[in-house]
């Protein structure tokens, strides 16, 4: 999903294997790669020094994006947090409502919660992929600044693009995630109480079976 020849910000780079990947594959010339410890940015060192990319990507301390600045980079990945952290990366700098810049997401859980958010807060989530690892779907997503805010319903924003998709790895990620409403409605329904997320979760089921 990242741009040819763009300009990559890479936050919480870890050992920074995307960002040595995208420059080994001449897909970015240059990057920041960022993270929120030490540790990790040595790790990261030790990554760009045995590929010989070290002149190429700027390792950085820094909590999220406040430590880069607006002009540095096109586009910013945020990859392998919750979708929460994500959120609150992306809010705390203001500065991503431009839509010159190219989003892309990773989150490992509550990708319902970086949707929605991405949503109220006018961004176009412009593509979302699945993938296996280990037997395990993941999946990633674009986004974009345009200013319009939309609305969408709950099913929309829990599986977001992955409803209408087909391939192997988004009906695994697709039936992940019905289960555990299907799970969470079954509780609920046993427990008699009163409780609105009961509707909402059956609004969900519904949709999709419609
Ligand atoms: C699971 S690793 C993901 C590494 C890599 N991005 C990937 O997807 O393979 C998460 C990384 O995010 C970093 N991190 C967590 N919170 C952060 C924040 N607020 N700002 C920058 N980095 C953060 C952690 O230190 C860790 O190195």
């Amino acid at each position: 999903m990242v741009r040819q020849g763009s300009r990559l910000a890479d936050i919480g780079t870890d050992h920074a294997y995307l960002t040595a990947s995208l420059i080994l594959d001449g897909t970015v010339k240059s990057a920041i790669a960022a993270d929120l410890r030490k540790g990790p940015l040595e790790n990261a060192e030790a990554t760009v020094i045995s590929y010989g990319i070290a002149d190429k990507v700027e390792l950085r301390l820094s909590d999220g994006l406040t430590a880069i600045l607006p002009e540095e980079a096109d586009d910013i990945v945020i990859a392998g947090m919750g979708g929460i952290l994500i959120s609150e990366i992306l809010g705390a700098a203001p500065w991503v409502k431009n839509e010159k810049y190219k989003l892309i997401l990773q989150p490992q859980s509550h990708d319902e919660v970086l949707r929605e958010w991405l949503w109220n807060n006018g961004f176009e989530i412009t593509q979302e992929d699945a993938c296996f690892d280990d037997g395990k779907a993941y999946i990633c997503m674009s986004a974009a600044y345009t200013g319009v805010s939309s609305s969408h319903s709950e099913a929309e924003i829990l599986l977001g693009g992955f409803a209408d998709k087909t391939d192997e790895a988004s009906s695994a990620f697709v039936e992940r995630k019905l289960h555990r409403v299907r799970v969470r409605l079954d509780a609920l329904k046993k427990s008699d109480a009163e409780n609105d997320e009961i509707q909402v979760l059956q609004n969900i089921i519904d949709e999709v079976n419609r």
